[in-house]
């Protein structure tokens, strides 16, 4: 791993139309961000990020998730630009790879090619259809003689269909030698980090031209390119878990974060969010069904069931309209229109239609305790703080405020009044 990275990340991204800044948007449940520095330390453990607009808010999320990153703030209001993003950056390594951070779909291998071979820059290019906005890449007689922005290019550079795909591999040396001298005498008064190339290829340096896939190397620049990045992004966390053995229903009204974990056989039909660091063990997960950071073991959930944070379900049935908060439930069936929050509830109980603990005083949260082969009648209400022992009945439609001793009949119940022919006196007949 003698490779250093940096990756830039000081851009404003105003095109994102956002108050959050660009690389901390998420897509699949990680930051931008998150995505290239995750494929960064893959192959390298000397990462600095060149940070300046929002910076305190990005460097916190950052330290958040990571140690070892190293921040470099950059002076944008005298160097603007790419270039001015590499000004008094120092790395560990004999050589460094510059990438930007709004590539999440950047992968562990590409960056690896990279990576390879003997040259002292190696930089990836791509050939597009459209490559309106990109810095175009001059190449004669297969050798890269320079890249030119866009608003810098004459009428016959601008045709140009291979672009910067703006990723780097270069000597360090070089960098200390050429960043220090680029200038910003260009249609954007910018330090353009692109102007070593012409630079090194007058220096009679190896510079080589790496072909790479263009759906790696799209940069996210605004919503519409978050939502399309996200749609490649799924597949491929989709694709991949199903090659790993999990059962998907029309894979693509499914969506699954990242950061999920699925071991042993399991199966998600039509509709179904799996979010955070949610953990899926021979699961079953029913239509439009969403399970949040939760863990799900011999367990089936749905149709159109919501197990919420901190939850975990073993050997449990969860019905339709029933949500799961903060609990964990063995052996436990909980069919129809139930709230469970906060509660922990043992083998064999059953949990009857439209029961809820009531968990929240609007002050605090508090506990329900159910032990095992306890019967909670429908439409119950379980006032917490409170604890059921184990062999219990509780009565359809009881209001429980009090602990329950093992073996008891709970019931609270208003004596129910007929009262004849009442209907015909008050209509009439
Ligand atoms: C850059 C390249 C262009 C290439 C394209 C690929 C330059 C001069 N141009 O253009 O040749 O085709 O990427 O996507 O490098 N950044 C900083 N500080 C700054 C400006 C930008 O850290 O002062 C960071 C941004 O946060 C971003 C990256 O550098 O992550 C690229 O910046 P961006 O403004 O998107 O460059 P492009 O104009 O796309
Ligand atoms: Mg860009």
């Amino acid at each position: 791993m003698s490779i250093s990275i940096v990756i830039l990340a000081a851009g404003k991204g105003s095109r994102m139309k956002s108050t959050t800044p660009k690389v901390l948007h998420s897509i699949s449940g990680k930051p931008i961000l998150f995505h290239a520095i995750d494929a960064g330390q893959k192959i390298s453990d000397d990462i600095t990020v060149v940070l300046y607009h929002q910076a305190n808010r990005v460097q916190e999320a950052i330290e958040e998730e990571y140690q070892n990153i190293n921040f470099h703030f950059q002076d944008a209001e005298q160097f603007p630009g790419t270039g001015g993003a590499m000004k008094g950056i120092e790395t560990k390594y004999e050589k460094t790879l510059i990438l930007n951070g709004d590539m999440p779909l950047i992968t562990e291998d590409s960056l690896k090619a990279l990576t390879d071979g003997d040259s002292d820059i190696n930089m990836s290019v791509i050939t597009l259809d459209n490559p309106s906005g990109y810095g175009r890449v001059v190449i004669e007689d297969e050798k890269v003689q320079e890249i030119v922005e866009q608003k810098d290019c004459n009428e016959s550079q601008i045709e140009i269909k291979t672009v910067n795909g703006g990723i780097y591999c270069v000597e360090t040396e070089l960098l200390s030698s050429y960043i220090p001298i680029l200038s910003n005498e260009n249609a954007q008064a910018e330090y353009y980090l692109t102007d070593i190339i012409k630079m090194a290829v007058d220096d009679g340096k190896k510079v080589t031209p790496i072909y790479v896939k263009e759906e790696e190397f799209k940069g996210v620049n605004s919503k519409l390119d978050l939502a399309n990045a996200e749609v490649i992004m799924q597949n491929r966390i989709k694709k991949s878990l199903m090659e790993q053995g999990v059962t998907m229903r029309f894979p693509d009204t499914i969506y699954i974060d990242c950061r999920a974990y699925f071991e042993g056989e399991n199966i998600l039909e039509n509709g179904v969010t799996i979010l955070g660091k949610s953990k899926l063990i021979n699961a079953h997960i029913k239509t439009n069904s969403v399970v949040e950071d939760s863990i799900i073991e011999d367990s089936d959930v749905g149709p159109m069931g919501r197990v919420r944070p901190l939850s975990h379900l073993k050997g449990t049935h969860i019905g339709n309209f029933v949500e799961v908060k903060k609990s964990t439930l063995t052996g436990v069936k909980a069919g129809h229109l139930s709230y469970i929050g906060d509660a922990t509830i043992e083998e064999g109980s059953n949990i009857g239609a439209g029961v809820i603990t009531c968990n929240y005083d609007g002050k605090n949260k508090y506990k329900t305790t159910i032990g095992k082969n306890v019967f909670v009648g429908s439409d119950s209400q379980l006032v917490a703080p409170i604890t059921i022992e184990d062999d219990v009945m509780i009565g359809a439609g009881t209001t429980l405020t009090k602990d329950v001793k093992k073996g008891s009949l709970a019931l609270s119940r208003t004596p129910l009044k007929i009262v004849p022919k009442f209907f015909y006196k008050f209509f009439g007949k």
